[in-house]
């Protein structure tokens, strides 16, 4: 009786174990990295038009005939008003289908889920 317990519970902390590994796992995978994510930043010419720290300043913006606001992505009260999923969806379609300027360009095919959702770490980031 005694082994049979002992084994239940051994196997308890396994099974245990292994859920918390998993869901670990799926949560670095939902939140995408930072990291990836600045680096993809860089290299698409985001920075252009959202400006190298986000801040929505980007060179290219005095030189556009039309005036744009652009939101600063360090203002975390703004930033709490956008949803992961909008902004990884304007990334894909741009700015005109969602209503907004087009001088968002759109990203479709561009990106992988993955690399939707390390955009998203990082533009998340910024306004920590
Ligand atoms: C040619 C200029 C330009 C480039 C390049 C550009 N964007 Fe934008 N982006 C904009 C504008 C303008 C808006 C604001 C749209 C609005 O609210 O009307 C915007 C909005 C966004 C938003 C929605 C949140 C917000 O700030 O309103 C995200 C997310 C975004 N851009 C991501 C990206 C990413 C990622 C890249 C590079 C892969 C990129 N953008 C490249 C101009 C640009």
């Amino acid at each position: 009786m005694r082994v049979f317990i002992t084994r239940n519970r051994g196997r308890v902390v396994v099974l245990i174990s292994l859920a918390l590994l998993s869901l670990t796992g799926s949560q670095a995978a939902a939140q995408g990295n930072r990291e990836a994510g600045a680096a993809l930043y860089k290299t698409q010419n985001c920075p252009e038009c959202h400006g190298d720290n986000g801040k929505g300043d980007g060179f290219i913006l005095p030189m556009l005939k039309v005036k744009i606001q652009m939101h600063d992505w360090t203002d975390k009260a703004a930033m709490s008003q956008l949803t992961d999923e909008y902004l990884a969806e304007i990334t894909v379609k741009g700015g005109e289908p969602l209503g907004k300027s087009d001088v968002m360009l759109n990203y479709t095919d561009k990106f992988t889920e993955p690399q939707l959702k390390d955009l998203v770490a990082f533009i998340r980031s910024l306004a920590r």
